[in-house]
């Protein structure tokens, strides 16, 4: 017997900050609908996410052949994580040529469904090429964007206009012809991929070929609340005219996350307990980065000198085996461990802490992080104001918007090769930390955005809302017009003339 119900067909690309909101979303959407979930990956990635899923999900996980031999890159290399950062844009290339493999394994599902089609397609913010293979096949399809409104609208538009590369020689920064609202952009915002490209690399020809794909699509979701970040909403509906459905913040629940080690969870909690109410600083940079060795020097320098608290998630420095033993005797000052752990200032953390668990913590006062959009609706969902660091991506233009706009955040460095002086971080870890005026803004911001968050997600609350326009309106295309025909595969198709 066929499952009667709708079927959601869900594919991320390849990367850790991918698959998990693409996780978080299905989760989600099991929990709150009847839908059928088909998600979609490259077959070592389904293989861990079997693992990791609850036992009693209904959530179909679906193989996509994929050989990354076939592809240039090393045997087994499915997921961006594992390759090196000058390959990432061939797992991408790879990842566009699963279009004809995409498309039959579609048609599979419909004709296991007796000739349905799914309610619609949910794509990745790189598979712009997903839109026209959905159009063929008559499904209604979005993209999902795990990043937020005003970073993804400054990367698209970045990619697309690279107003970057005309500049003249003693400027420093730069405007987006097609999102004013954006205000200046410097050049020490821009990742490498970004500041590198001069619209024949590879990173410039990928995405300008499939960003524009999105134009096809039906809309996109995003993983915000619209409260908060409506000026890059704007800009997508603005120039894709498309509508966007901000749905967020859709968060993996805890007991769906991978849990490294259940001691180091005790530690962290244990230690967060024995310190008074908002004192202890966060620090950590997610799990795909790492800083300088240089700039490991003056951090460690300045949170020691901040006589602040700090719960810091160390990994070893650029240069090394992010997955090598962190030797604190060579990579942090002379005696720095010894004394923080004495003097209980301190707690190191190797590779993985249970960020969750750490940023719900009435102990917690402040993260210093990457702000990877994921981390910062974690941390703004518990009224947690931040340092930011931005290291890669759409990260630099989401501290613009939480310092310059939302008030959230104070921004500490740029990237991963800038100097810093451990002075000028203790001076922003205290402007955060301490009952200043600018503290007490951030932290009053970060709660009235708490309290913002709390509100989009309750009942008629506007991420909700979203959601339920969404699947209206893909039940609307489907029930209509190229929607309700049962489809037929190309192959079986009998042309009359
Ligand atoms: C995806 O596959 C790689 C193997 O290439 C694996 O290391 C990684 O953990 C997988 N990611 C997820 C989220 O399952
Ligand atoms: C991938 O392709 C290579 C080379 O063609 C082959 O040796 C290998 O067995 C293939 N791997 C899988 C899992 O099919
Ligand atoms: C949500 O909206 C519906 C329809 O307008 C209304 O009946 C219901 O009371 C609302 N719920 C809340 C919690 O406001």
């Amino acid at each position: 017997m066929p499952d009667k119900r709708e079927n959601v067909v869900v594919f991320p690309f390849m990367a850790q900050g991918h698959i998990i909101p693409f996780l978080a979303l299905a989760l989600h959407i099991e929990r709150t609908t009847n839908y059928k979930i088909t998600f979609i990956n490259t077959p070592l990635n389904i293989s861990k996410l079997r693992s990791s899923l609850p036992p009693a999900t209904s959530i179909h996980l679906l193989e996509i052949p994929f050989n990354s031999s076939d592809y240039g890159l090393p045997p087994n290399t499915e997921n961006c994580d594992a390759v090196p950062y000058s390959l990432v844009v061939r797992l991408l290339e790879a990842s566009a040529s699963l279009r004809p493999v995409f498309k039959r394994l579609v048609e599979g599902i419909i004709e296991e469904q007796g000739g349905e089609r799914p309610l619609c397609i949910i794509g990745d913010i790189f598979f712009g090429w997903m839109a026209s293979v959905a159009e063929e096949l008559g499904v209604f399809h979005a993209v999902f964007s795990g990043a937020g409104g005003f970073g993804l609208a400054c990367y698209y538009s970045i990619w697309l206009n690279l107003p970057h590369i005309e500049i003249k020689d003693d400027d420093d920064h730069f405007s987006l012809p097609d999102f004013h609202e954006a205000s200046e952009i410097e050049l020490s915002q821009l990742p490498l991929t970004m500041s590198e490209a001069n619209g024949r690399d590879s990173w410039s020809v990928f995405h300008r070929k499939y960003l524009p794909e999105w134009t096809k699509s039906s809309g996109i979701l995003f993983n915000t609340v619209e409260g908060f970040d409506r000026t890059g909403l704007s800009y997508f509906e603005r120039n894709l005219n498309k509508p966007v459905w901000p749905v967020g913040p859709i968060l993996l629940p805890i007991e769906n996350r991978a849990r490294t080690s259940k001691e180091g969870e005790l530690i962290c909690k244990d230690w967060l307990d024995s310190k008074p109410e908002t004192s202890v600083l966060f620090v950590s940079f997610g799990s795909m980065n790492t800083i300088s060795s240089s700039q490991m020097m003056e951090l460690a320098k300045a949170l020691e000198s901040s006589n602040k608290n700090f719960i810091w998630v160390v990994r070893p420095p650029i240069g090394f085996d992010i997955n090598s033993d962190f030797k604190a005797d060579e990579w942090l000052p002379k005696g720095f461990k010894k004394r923080i752990t004495e003097s209980k200032q301190g707690l190191l953390v190797h590779k993985w802490a249970p960020q969750l668990d750490i940023l719900s913590h009435k102990s917690t006062s402040a993260f210093l992080s990457h702000c990877g959009w994921n981390s910062v609706l974690e941390s703004l969902s518990h009224g947690v104001p931040l340092l930011g660091w931005p290291m890669a991506a759409e990260q630099f233009f989401n501290v613009k918007l939480l310092a310059e706009t939302i008030g959230v955040c104070v921004e500490v460095a740029r990237g991963k090769s800038c100097d810093i002086k451990h002075e000028d971080v203790a001076a922003k870890i205290e402007t955060v930390m301490s009952d200043c005026e600018k503290g007490k803004e951030v932290k009053k911001k970060a709660c009235e955005v708490r309290e913002m968050i709390r509100n989009a997600m309750t009942e008629n609350g506007s991420s909700v809302k979203a959601m339920d326009e969404f699947f209206e309106a893909a039940k609307k295309t489907m029930r209509s017009g190229t929607g309700s025909k049962r489809h037929v595969p190309e192959s079986n198709v009998t042309v009359v003339n």
